[in-house]
């Protein structure tokens, strides 16, 4: 399953090798392989319960995998804890909130650029009186349009607020790569569109893995699709090469046309889990082919 080639490829950023986790007779990771290329938004798609993340976590750090290996930028990452994998570039957003909320937003932002350079939450007191912290935080506050709402506390901003404000964190932590579990999870349809043109921005600076529900946003922002059922990655390509491989259309059934995007049983609902019980029986269908799948 693993790339014929071993040798350190400079543009892949994260490689991501046969990674497996069980939780007791669940098989959450069963040998997947990923890798996250510099400049591209990497989307992870596949139903509830899949597996995202699952994935995500153990790239991260928050959760050890069985086996496999995790490497950043060619350096093996797998043993490090999730703090020591943080300093090193690799820091996972979202569902995991750094968000405060008896800070205001500005100090939340702060505490970012602050725990991005090494030293710890606890000196934020010293740490408030640092100009140069204080115009880098408001930069990051204007990157996302939150600048206006610097003085508020962060437990009284709207959700589509605070979501921004997580992504402003993430941001300014200045990772090398961004990992996103559902950014946009909850997020209405009126935010929705500032929320893709965001994601679509935060590839500038570092390449991002994206999990996420929102498949007009997925379809708009990949640059590459892996798709995840059962633990198990069927099909890795372009949107274009995902819209058209018949074990993922078959999985969708249909689900992946223009215009029809969103009405799929990728949402958590009762219908993805029926979902799944298709894919399920698509997947051993095309167990014999999995590999040709990928692109
Ligand atoms: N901490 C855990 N303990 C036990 N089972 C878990 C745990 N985390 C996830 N799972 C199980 O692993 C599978 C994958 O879950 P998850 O990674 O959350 O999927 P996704 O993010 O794609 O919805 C599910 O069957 C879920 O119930
Ligand atoms: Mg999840």
């Amino acid at each position: 399953m693993v790339e014929a080639n071993d040798s350190a490829d400079d543009d892949v950023l994260i490689d991501v090798r046969s990674l497996c986790k069980r939780f007791g007779t669940v098989v959450a990771c069963e040998d997947v392989s990923l890798q996250l290329r510099r400049g591209e938004i990497h989307a992870l798609i596949g139903p509830n319960g899949a597996g995202k993340s699952t994935l995500i976590r153990q790239i991260s750090g928050q959760l050890r995998q069985d086996s496999g290996q995790i490497l950043l930028a060619g350096k093996d990452v797998s043993k490090l804890s999730m703090t020591e994998r943080a300093r090193a570039g690799l820091a996972q957003s979202f569902q995991v909130s750094m968000v405060i909320p008896e800070f205001d937003v500005l100090q939340n932002v702060m505490l970012a650029v602050q725990g991005k350079s090494g030293s710890t939450f606890r000196f934020f007191a010293k740490v408030s009186q640092q100009e140069p912290l204080l115009d880098k935080a408001r930069d990051f506050l204007a990157q996302v349009d939150l600048l206006d709402r610097s003085s508020i506390m962060a437990a009284e901003l709207s959700h589509g607020e605070r979501r921004k404000l997580e992504l402003c964190m993430a941001l300014a932590m200045e990772p090398k790569a961004f990992i996103l579990d559902e950014p946009m999870a909850g997020v209405g349809a009126a935010e929705s569109r500032a929320m893709t043109r965001l994601l679509a921005s935060l590839k500038l600076k570092a390449p991002v893995l994206l999990v996420e529900h929102d498949m007009d946003a997925v379809f708009a922002l990949a640059d590459r699709l892996s798709v995840l059922v059962y633990g198990r990655i069927i099909a890795s390509g372009t949107v274009a090469q995902i819209r058209q491989n018949p074990d993922v259309r078959e999985a969708y059934m249909g689900d992946l046309e223009d215009g029809d995007a969103c009405a799929s049983g990728l949402e958590d609902s009762d219908a993805s889990m029926s979902d799944q019980r298709d894919i399920d029986a698509s997947m051993s269908d095309s167990n014999d082919s999995d590999d040709e799948t990928r692109a």
